[in-house]
Parts: structure tokens; C-alpha cells; sequence
């Protein structure tokens, strides 16, 4: 009897330190720690459900212990009254249960509403784009394209309005919020608006914030996470002018010939087809040797790179792939898939689908989407790794 004791207290405490060390770990998605006020509806109706349950879980248990004790089976115990049908009480689990429903449906629809309702004055715009299989933030007043790290500034209204380039999609990040399906903007009759979803929030606190896409969207719909990095008013207008200034080129007098940068939509539209380099022709490489950097700019600037991504202040306007201005800054690439290294540059260059299937980037030497292999050299894929790894 004692071991049995022994083995039960000894049970009891494994458990109970099992479920302490659950509380103690890190949780970044978690979907129970807002941090905006849309979160905030979100988690403040679920705990209101949660009590409530919980009120009717005890009565449900207090009434059941209560039958169970009093009418248990004893061996003189006369034959139970017998009832069929009984008016009262199938009216009662009738109406018991509607008002259950009504209690909850009346303010799920209130925040339903809640969180659908936008702040048109105050709020910052902001597009999210998705993408087989990754992210585009554009900000339309702002004139600023950046991929799969939304930064937005902590107590500012802001609105996502978003949309996909392709299949559906579904753009959630837990602690500011619920998932939203991403859509294709169908064709309409002429007069009607695109069909946007939209998120409204204002960020509370300053942080790292990640997330995943939540709508199954092909081969690598698992791999397509997302940052948001909110910060405070002056850090974001600092990242804002960062990025303006780009990478301008190092020598002053070609500045003039590089076209001014435009990153709006209709005009990456009106680019039209980029001039590219014939896959297999060697991009000239003058100062590899002494500086990597600048030899990655090089070769980055003669290569198809330039076809799909644009770096602001360069000649590279390419808007089919992430905008990589500022890349060097983030924290991961491969939208939250790799950490940010130059190791890991050089190999999702060399090879992305190896780590991305169905990636529409082709590598050096196997060709993806429409695009043939780049036949980047060793050399000059560590290089542009170098380059990019600059770009912070
Ligand atoms: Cu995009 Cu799943």
C-alpha cells in the first residue's frame, strides 16, 4: 500500500514539473498572448467562452455527483419512478442550450464586426501580397517594397489589405491577430472594387512577431512563414529612409544614368520585360580578388537576378521576385525558412529548389519557373552571397 502511495505522489510531482516546464518555453505563435487590439477582441471572446463553460462544466458535475449519490443502486432499494415524456423538462434542454448559443453568437458577431471595422484617417496602408511561396509588403504612401519581413511601427493604426499573385492563400501571424485568406483579385464589372481582405490593428509592443501562411498553397506552403518587426515610431522611420537611400552605386558620376526608381505596381507593370544577360555568358568579374562586395554587386548587376528582383538605387527594378533592399537586415531568408547567413545566401542561390520545392528561382545549374540555370560560378555565387549579406 505504501509503494503504491510512493509511486503515485511520485507520479503526481513528474506530472506537475511536465506541466510547469510547458509554461516556461517560448512561445512565438502563440495564439493566446495578443499583442494588438484585434488580437485582443479575439483572446477577450475566447475567455469569456472559457469561463463560461467552465460555469457550466461545475453545475453539469455538481448536478451529476448529486444523482449519482442520491439515487445509486442500494440492495433494498425500491424500483425509480418511471417517467416518459415530461413537458418541463424537454422544454427546459431546449432553451437552455438557445440561450447557451445566443450568449456566445451575440458577441462573436460583435467582434466579427469589431474587427473588420478600419481606421480610413489614421491608419497606415499596407499591401501583403502573397506569393508561391512568399511575402510582398508594399507601402503604397510610402513608396517602399520589401519581402517576407513586414516591419510596422508599435501604436500606429495600420490596415493589411491583401490580396495573392496566384493561389489562395492565408496570411497569419497569432500573437497580432486571427488568419485572413489571401485571394486572387478576380476580374469584376467595372465600378466594383477588387475583393480585399483586410486586417486592422495597432501594435502594442515592440518585437519580433512570426507567423505562417495558413492556407494550404502548394509544395512548399509549409515553408512559407512570416516576420512582422514592430518598432517604434523612430526605428521605423529610420528603416524607411534606409531603405530609400538603397544602395546607391559607389562611384557618384554614374549616378545620373540609373533610372529614377518607381515601385508601384503599374509602373513595375509598364517596365516591361527586362533586358537580360544570355544564360552561360560569363558576368566580367574585375575586382574579385580585393573586394567580394563589390564583385557580388557586379556580378548580381549582370545576371539574371536583375529580371526578378529590384534593389533600390541600382539598375536591378525586377518585381517578380522579393525586393531585396535591405536583405542583408533580415533575419532569415527564404521567407522564415533559413537564417540569415552568407553560408545559406550561397546556397539557396545555388540550389533553391533543394531547399524550396516548387520555387519559381532557378539555381545555378537547374532552371526554375520560366527561367533557365543562372551558371552562376562558385565564385561568383559567394560573392553575391557576400553582397547581398552587405545590404543591412
Ligand atoms: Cu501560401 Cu500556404
Amino acid at each position: 500500500m505504501t509503494k503504491f502511495r510512493k509511486l503515485l505522489a511520485g507520479g503526481t510531482t513528474l506530472l506537475l514539473l511536465a506541466l510547469l516546464a510547458s509554461c516556461a518555453g517560448e512561445y512565438p505563435q502563440s495564439s493566446i498572448d495578443p499583442r494588438t487590439d484585434f488580437a485582443e477582441t479575439i483572446h477577450s471572446l475566447y475567455v469569456t467562452v472559457f469561463w463560461w463553460t467552465m460555469v457550466i462544466l461545475a453545475v453539469v458535475w455538481i448536478v451529476l455527483g448529486y444523482i449519482l449519490v442520491r439515487f445509486r443502486d442500494r440492495p433494498d432499494s425500491p424500483r425509480p419512478r418511471q417517467v416518459h415524456g415530461h413537458l418541463g423538462m424537454e422544454v427546459a434542454w431546449t432553451i437552455g442550450p438557445a440561450l447557451i448559443v445566443v450568449a456566445i453568437a451575440v458577441p462573436t458577431i460583435q467582434a466579427l464586426f469589431d474587427t473588420q471595422r478600419g481606421d480610413p484617417e489614421n491608419a497606415m496602408l499596407v499591401d501583403v501580397v502573397g506569393h508561391q511561396f512568399w511575402w510582398e509588403f508594399r507601402y503604397p504612401e510610402q513608396g517602399v517594397v520589401t519581402a517576407n519581413e513586414l516591419h510596422l511601427p508599435v501604436g500606429r493604426p495600420v490596415s493589411l489589405r491583401l490580396h495573392s499573385a496566384d493561389v489562395i492563400h492565408s496570411f497569419w501571424v497569432p500573437m497580432l491577430g486571427g488568419k485572413r485568406d489571401v485571394n486572387p483579385i478576380v476580374r469584376r464589372p467595372e465600378g466594383e472594387a477588387p475583393a480585399y481582405t483586410w486586417i486592422h490593428f495597432t501594435i502594442r509592443e515592440a518585437g519580433v512577431y512570426s507567423g505562417q501562411c495558413a492556407e494550404f498553397c502548394g509544395a512548399s506552403h509549409s515553408l512559407m512563414g512570416v516576420r512582422v518587426v514592430a518598432q517604434s515610431e523612430d526605428d521605423f522611420q529610420a528603416w524607411l529612409a534606409d531603405w530609400r537611400r538603397g544602395d546607391p552605386p559607389p562611384d557618384t558620376t554614374a549616378a545620373g544614368a540609373r533610372a529614377a526608381p518607381d515601385t508601384s505596381a503599374a509602373a513595375a507593370a509598364a517596365q516591361g520585360p527586362p533586358t537580360l544577360q544570355t544564360p552561360g555568358q560569363e558576368p566580367s568579374l574585375e575586382p574579385a580578388e580585393t573586394d567580394p562586395v563589390a564583385a557580388g554587386r557586379q556580378a548580381f548587376l549582370t545576371s539574371t537576378c536583375v529580371a526578378c528582383h529590384a534593389i533600390q538605387g541600382t539598375a536591378a527594378q525586377g518585381s517578380v521576385g522579393p525586393n531585396l533592399t535591405l536583405v542583408g537586415g533580415r533575419t532569415t531568408i527564404a521567407s522564415g525558412w533559413l537564417d540569415n547567413t552568407p553560408e545559406n545566401l550561397a546556397r539557396w542561390i545555388t540550389a533553391p529548389a533543394d531547399v524550396k520545392p516548387g520555387v519559381l528561382m532557378p539555381g545555378v545549374a537547374e532552371s526554375g519557373g520560366n527561367w533557365p540555370p543562372t551558371n552562376l560560378s562558385e565564385e561568383q555565387v559567394r560573392a553575391i552571397a557576400a553582397y547581398l549579406s552587405s545590404l543591412r
